[in-house]
């Protein structure tokens, strides 16, 4: 497993650029299941979660081109509409193809997903949504087997909790049942977006994307399409506060400020420096003024990402005061906590509240990534911490990360790749 050797104190200094969005890409990449003819893909990053969902789409039966970031997937015939179990297991978005190939085939074979690092994730309101629109699906040995002879049919769905990859997979079902689907309490996220602009290019007629709730009436086919997918608000996020967090002079460019409002409004209170230099760049700079504390609650868009979480926690630890740090949306999204505690943070847990004391400063120690953006945390610590920090188990940062160490060396970083296997090192 290969391992990142980060070393501290050096400030972020210069431009980096986003990738596209990861959790735009996923939803997008399946919705190309839902036609016969060729959806051709740009801005698509080239990371281990995409190149996963790529290898679904082609075990299923889909041809699917990689130029770069430019992806081709062509639906041409599905004569396995399933998603086994080993590919599940690592990705548990494969639960996005359960509704476009219901819609398509009549039919699907989807593994349960099974636990995951930050909670139970069950997808009940995956099961619920495609049951109104006609489906029947049952379990058996860990699989989802989904039946809608015919075609699925237009209902109505509220969802009981706000779930994004749930609404896309609805919103996908519906674009070929028959009738008006209506999707209430619907996630608003911008992924969600970007995900009915595509459907609506391929044919799709949708209303109401990016509020709470979604109008689908279904229509027979659809066709291919070409699509940029949004740049990626998390990775921005992540970079916004790594340079806060060295307390750098940083640009993120090719971003959209506008998805980011929450954050940026959180930075600001915690009185880092934050302007809007270009309509798609966001820079961070003012040095080593003092950070204030500041509380977040994490909500679904537009409130506080809860992927933004546990990044923002570890600049937190530098800030003058206690920060309540409220994740609301997972049961279990604090496993960057005792390793940060292990290079020195004062964060003490109290149900969903993690409650950190500041500033502490930090010391580089050997410490364990668990989940992606628990990963992300560790490096912007890392980056702070005074001497080395070991990371192991990078593979999970390189999910949704495309070469993250790479970005972050080019504006100042010092961050070394160690494979696991070889003693080979490669200077990011
Ligand atoms: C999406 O996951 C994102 N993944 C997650 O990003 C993100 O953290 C999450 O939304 C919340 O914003 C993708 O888009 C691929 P949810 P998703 O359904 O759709 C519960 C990352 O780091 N729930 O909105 O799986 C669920 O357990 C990843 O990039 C049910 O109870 O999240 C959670 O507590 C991590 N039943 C809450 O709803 C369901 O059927 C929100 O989950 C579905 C969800």
């Amino acid at each position: 497993m290969d391992k990142f050797l980060i070393e501290g104190g050096r400030p972020l200094e210069g431009l980096i650029e986003v990738s596209g969005a990861k959790n735009s890409a996923l939803p997008v990449l399946a919705a190309a299941l839902l036609t016969d003819e060729p959806v051709v893909l740009e801005g698509i990053p080239p990371v281990r979660d995409i190149g996963t969902m790529q290898s679904l789409l082609a075990h299923c039966g889909a041809r699917v081109a990689v130029d770069g970031t430019t992806v081709t997937v062509h639906a041409g015939d599905l004569p396995r509409p399933e998603a086994p179990y080993d590919v599940v297991k690592t990705m548990r978005a494969s639960s996005l193809v359960l509704g476009p190939l219901c819609a398509r085939t009549g039919r699907a074979r989807v593994s349960m997903p099974g636990g995951c690092a930050i909670g139970a994730r069950p997808i009940n309101l995956h099961v619920n949504g495609l049951e109104q629109l006609g489906a029947t699906l049952e379990q058996d040995h860990g699989y989802l087997e989904a039946r809608a002879p015919g075609r699925l049919r237009g209902g109505l769905i509220h969802f009981d909790r706000i779930t994004v990859t749930g609404t896309e997979d609805l919103m996908m079902a519906a674009t070929l049942a028959e009738g008006e689907t209506v999707l209430g309490n619907a996630a608003r996220e911008p992924e969600v977006v970007d995900l009915a602009e595509l459907l609506i290019k391929m044919g799709a007629r949708i209303e109401g994307a990016g509020s709470s709730t979604i109008r689908i009436e279904g229509v027979t086919k659809l066709h291919g399409a070409r699509h940029r997918i949004i740049p990626d608000r998390i990775e921005a996020g992540t970079f916004l506060i790594a340079a806060a967090a060295t307390r750098g002079d940083l640009a993120v460019a090719g971003c959209v400020p506008e998805h980011l409002t929450a954050l940026i409004a959180k930075l600001r209170q915690a009185g880092v420096a934050v302007e809007e230099t270009a309509p798609d760049t966001l820079r961070v700079f003012g040095g080593a003024r003092e950070l204030n504390s500041v509380d977040i609650k994490t909500e679904e868009h537009p409130g506080f990402a809860t992927d933004l979480q546990a990044q923002f926690m570890a600049l937190m630890t530098q800030a003058r005061g206690i920060s309540f740090v409220t994740e609301n949306i997972f049961e279990n999204r604090f496993m960057h906590v005792q390793e940060l505690v292990r290079m020195g943070a004062n964060i003490r847990i109290e149900g969903r509240q993690a409650i950190v004391a500041g500033p502490r400063r930090l010391s580089g120690a050997e410490v364990i990534a668990s989940d992606l953006r628990a990963s992300a945390s560790l490096v912007i610590a890392g980056l702070m911490a005074d001497g080395e920090t070991t990371l192991d188990r990078v593979y999970h940062i390189d999910r949704g990360y495309e070469k993250i160490e790479q970005k972050l060396c080019a504006v100042g970083a010092r961050i070394r790749r160690v494979s696991g296997t070889l003693a080979r090192s490669s200077e990011a």
